[in-house]
């Protein structure tokens, strides 16, 4: 950077520009945290406000959320996250030879893929009509044991939910650094055209990292309104269950509707490695008016699997700046000018693969 400064600001012509940019960006920062601590302090109080959120998760069946037939008689309330168990799990459910027999197994096997003509596949409780059918996201790559153990621990959860759902996995294929929001609306647009391709439309989307573990079955995985959008994973065990780390963040697993989804632009593509795609999101929610409801605690609870950050994915010392220009870039950064390209799709027992070539950033600041 103080190279940047040497040769570009020593040329009289940009020394003003220089100072100027200084100055605003020196401004711009304190009122971009002050912001930041005022959203926290508004969230912190709509959560302890906020008591009928509890209501619905514990009697969702109350809430006409679900059809007769669909009562959620074997919920069990707050449930183990056994790690070793739920990826034993994950090939009982997909139905597929145990790791330690398949000869080429190195960690990152998810078992044989399979040949389908259609575009996804939908689970059904076989005794009744659930109200909303669900697309989980999930953004990856190289993440195969968080997998693999997120679906065997989740998967049981969801259908003692009787929710029909659909999984679609979005992964980044080559080695350029990780871009989650180009993934997010790539996968986006698929399930939302695979739904009506198949007849059942995508009623909820739900965004869900691939390393939450939600602790309690009674959260139900569902959108719960028009005018309101769902944050799922309030309290994570890497913040010792304190509510949202961070003041602004809708990161971890967030449920939206279709049209909700479409009326803020999708995620941004423009935020390249780890960092403040979520705190964008979340203000793009503001901006259009939507309430984002939080389960209070127990409810919110996931346990976040151990990890470091993944090298290709770092921080980007450029994306928490951007976030004071999200009032003026959201409405042309997302769904609107999305160019990436599915360069295949994969069927396994459990979800569909989507493989996405997101592009290149043109410039990122990380080190
Ligand atoms: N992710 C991934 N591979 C990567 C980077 C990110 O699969 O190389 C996905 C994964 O779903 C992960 C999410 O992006 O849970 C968020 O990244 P990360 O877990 O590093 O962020 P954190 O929330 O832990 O700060
Ligand atoms: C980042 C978010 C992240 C949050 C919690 C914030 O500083 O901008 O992207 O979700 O921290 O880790
Ligand atoms: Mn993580």
């Amino acid at each position: 950077m103080s190279l940047i400064w040497k040769i570009f600001c020593k040329v009289k012509i940009w020394r003003t520009f220089c100072t100027t940019l200084f100055f605003v960006v020196a401004l711009l920062y304190p009122i971009n945290r002050l912001h930041i601590e005022v959203t926290r302090q508004k969230i912190a109080s709509q959560a302890v406000s906020n008591k009928r959120t509890i209501i619905e998760s514990v009697h969702p069946v109350d809430n006409g959320y679900y059809l007769k037939g669909c009562e959620q008689q074997k919920l069990k309330g707050s449930i183990e996250v056994d790690l070793e168990n739920a990826e034993q799990n994950y090939w009982v459910l997909s139905n597929s030879t145990s790791p330690v027999e398949e000869a080429s197994y190195n960690g990152t096997f998810l078992g044989p893929t399979i040949r389908r003509d259609f575009a996804a596949d939908i689970y059904q409780p076989s005794l009744c009509r659930p109200q909303q059918t669900i697309a989980i996201i999930i953004p990856f790559r190289r993440r195969e044991y968080h997998l693999r153990t997120l679906l065997g621990h989740l998967i049981p959860v969801l259908r003692r939910q009787q929710i029909r759902y659909s999984i679609f996995v979005v992964e980044q294929t080559g080695e350029e650094i990780f871009n989650k929001g180009r993934l997010m609306n790539t996968a986006f647009n698929f399930a939302a055209e695979a739904g009506r391709t198949m007849g059942t439309p995508f009623d909820c989307f739900i965004f869900q990292d691939v390393d939450l573990l939600v602790e309690n079955d009674t959260l139900l995985y569902r959108c719960s309104g028009d005018k309101q959008v769902d944050h799922l994973s309030t309290r994570i065990n890497k913040f010792d269950y304190e509510y949202v780390c961070c003041g602004m963040t809708v990161g971890g697993v967030l449920a939206l509707q279709e049209s909700q989804f479409r009326k803020i632009n999708g995620y941004p593509n423009s935020y390249w490695g780890w960092g403040a795609e979520d705190d964008d999101i979340n203000k793009r929610l503001e901006y259009k008016g939507y309430k984002v409801v939080r389960p209070e605690s127990p409810l919110g609870r996931f346990t976040m699997i151990k990890h470091e950050r993944d090298k290709q994915n770092p921080k980007n010392y450029l994306n928490i700046p951007k976030m004071a220009f999200v009032w003026y870039s959201w409405e042309d950064d997302g769904l609107i000018n999305l160019k990436t390209k599915i360069v295949g799709i994969e069927k396994y027992p459990l979800f569909t693969k989507i493989l996405v070539d997101v592009g290149a950033p043109v410039f990122t600041l990380h080190t």
